[in-house]
Order: C-alpha cells, then sequence, then structure tokens
C-alpha cells in the first residue's frame, strides 16, 4: 500500500492514477452519446476540479465549451454568517445545455448554490458530473447524474483535491489514515 504524508497527516493510496483515467473516459463516453447533436457548455468548479474537467473535457466530441467558476466566500453585513458568491463568470448560458464539472461532492451545499445560479440564468437543462461523490454525507435531492466514484464520508487528497492546499498535484486519490 503507498503511503504518503501531507503536513501533518498520512494517506494512503485509494483509487489509483490508471482506474480514474478509465473511468473519465468511460463517463466522457456517456455524455458524448446522452448529447448528441447538442451544443454543451461545461462550468468547472474550482479550484478542485480543474484536473477533472481538463481530463473530462479532452475526451468530448460535441460541440462543447468550457468555463471555469470560483465560489468565494465572504462575510456579509448580516449575523447568518458566510455566504457564497459566484466569481469568474463570463459565459452566456441562457438557453443552453450546462453540464457543471465538480471535484467531488459532499454535503452539496457547493453544488445546490450553483445549481440556483444556474436556474437564475435560464439555462436550458442542467447536469452534474462529479469524479467523487459521498452519498453518506449528501444533504441534498438534486441527483449527481454522471460518478467518477462513490465513496465512503473519508477524507481524500490528489487528482485536484487538498489538504491546507497541497496535495493536488498526486495523479492517484488518497484517503487520510485515521
Ligand atoms: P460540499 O459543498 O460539502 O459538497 O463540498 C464541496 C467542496 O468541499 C468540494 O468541492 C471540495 O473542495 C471540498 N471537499 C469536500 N470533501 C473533501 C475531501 O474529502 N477532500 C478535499 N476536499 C473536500
Amino acid at each position: 500500500m503507498k503511503e504518503i504524508t501531507i503536513l501533518d497527516k498520512k494517506f494512503v493510496e485509494f483509487i489509483p492514477e490508471n482506474d480514474i483515467h478509465k473511468r473519465v473516459g468511460e463517463i466522457a463516453y456517456k455524455i458524448n452519446q446522452d448529447y448528441k447533436g447538442k451544443d454543451v457548455v461545461f462550468i468547472g468548479i474550482l479550484n478542485g476540479a480543474f484536473l477533472f474537467a481538463a481530463d473530462l473535457f479532452r475526451r468530448i466530441d460535441l460541440p462543447a465549451r468550457i468555463t471555469f467558476v470560483k465560489l468565494a466566500s465572504y462575510t456579509g453585513t448580516k449575523s447568518s454568517g458566510s455566504i457564497k458568491e459566484l466569481i469568474g463568470w463570463n459565459e452566456d448560458v441562457k438557453g443552453k445545455s450546462v453540464i457543471i464539472v465538480e471535484d467531488i461532492v459532499d454535503t452539496g451545499h457547493t453544488l445546490e448554490r450553483i445549481v440556483d445560479e444556474m436556474k437564475i440564468r435560464k439555462v436550458t437543462d442542467v447536469k452534474i458530473a462529479a469524479a467523487l461523490f459521498k452519498p453518506d454525507a449528501y444533504t441534498k435531492t438534486i441527483p449527481i447524474d454522471y460518478v467518477g466514484f462513490k465513496i465512503p464520508n473519508n477524507f481524500v487528497v490528489g487528482y485536484g483535491l487538498d489538504y491546507d492546499g497541497y496535495g493536488r498535484n498526486l495523479p492517484s486519490i488518497y484517503s487520510l489514515i485515521h
């Protein structure tokens, strides 16, 4: 078992690079079938989705566009706490088919915020592609249409995902050792 250390924590290899590569190919194949004849806009959610989005997008053979947005937390003036603002938006998605590309869906808060935004922007339809999905942590009802791997509710790094900013460059996915 391949073990690594990032800062103060130890991780063990959980999903090898080859398995990820193969699965991303399968998802791309499915999307190419599902969207045949359609014009699609992919929206990658930064920072975590940059590798998955790149790997997926290069296997898409549709007339497709891609853009990236980031959710910035900022503390509002209300005492209700922090709210998230979508930044980096530069694409007109009105009347388009959109695929949201996420690194991981955990509680689903991020996803819900973005799907709400898509509705405001009047997209024709929106689907979700997530490299990883933690069903046991998910608190929403929005279906995750394209899932790379369903994983247990444990912290993971690699393939775009970080621990305190580190680990995003690991080509495989690693799971925290408790
Ligand atoms: P959610 O809003 O709870 O679904 O969380 C989504 C975001 O939390 C992801 O886009 C990640 O950036 C981060 N996240 C959730 N779980 C993990 C994990 O296991 N490792 C690293 N980041 C995670």
